[in-house]
């Protein structure tokens, strides 16, 4: 199973992000992100046995909720994605990764709005957008030619 531990906005956030999206893509063309699956990924676990699962889903998650800023959006050359995030990663993010996964490269708060984009030039500006997070999801991904479908398996509520 491929799996991964994220952050999904309120719906009128992710609205707002795929509205903006949509206008971006006019530049850059490429394929932007559905609403329902816009989402900032804590930690990416790959491929993990069945077998894991019931201690996965026992895991005690401790931080503090928090408003995820969304702050700046960036075009990424290397991996032709247009993303938003955080200017800087929150802090209690930072740690919260760090303990999710097992691999050690550094954590880049982002989401991910738009694939296989061109440089769109400059980007409009991003609308104002509330993403409180009261819980953390573990995500089981499927992959097909259509793009990947998500399916929550666990969700943890935080403190
Ligand atoms: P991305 O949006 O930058 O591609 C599900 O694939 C989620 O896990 C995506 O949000 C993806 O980030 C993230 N992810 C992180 N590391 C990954 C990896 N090595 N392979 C695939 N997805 C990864």
């Amino acid at each position: 199973m491929r799996l991964f531990f994220a952050l999904w906005p309120p719906r009128a956030a992710a609205d707002a992000l795929h509205a903006w999206a949509t206008q971006v893509r006019r530049a850059s063309g490429g394929r932007v992100t559905r609403p329902a699956t816009i989402h900032l990924t804590l930690a990416f676990l790959g491929e993990v046995e069945e077998t894991a699962l019931p201690d996965l889903r026992n895991l005690r998650i401790e931080a503090e909720k928090l408003n995820l800023p969304i702050e700046q959006a960036r075009y990424w050359a290397h991996n032709r994605i247009v993303w938003v995030g955080p200017k800087e990663t929150p802090a209690s993010l930072a740690t919260l990764s760090k303990t999710l996964k097992e691999e050690k490269r550094p954590f880049a708060a982002h989401i991910t709005l738009i694939r296989k984009a061109r440089d769109p030039g400059p980007l409009p500006a991003l609308p104002k957008i509330e993403w409180p997070v009261n819980e953390v999801m573990l995500v089981r991904s499927h992959l097909s030619s259509e793009g990947s479908s998500y399916e929550v398996l666990q969700r943890y509520p935080l403190g």
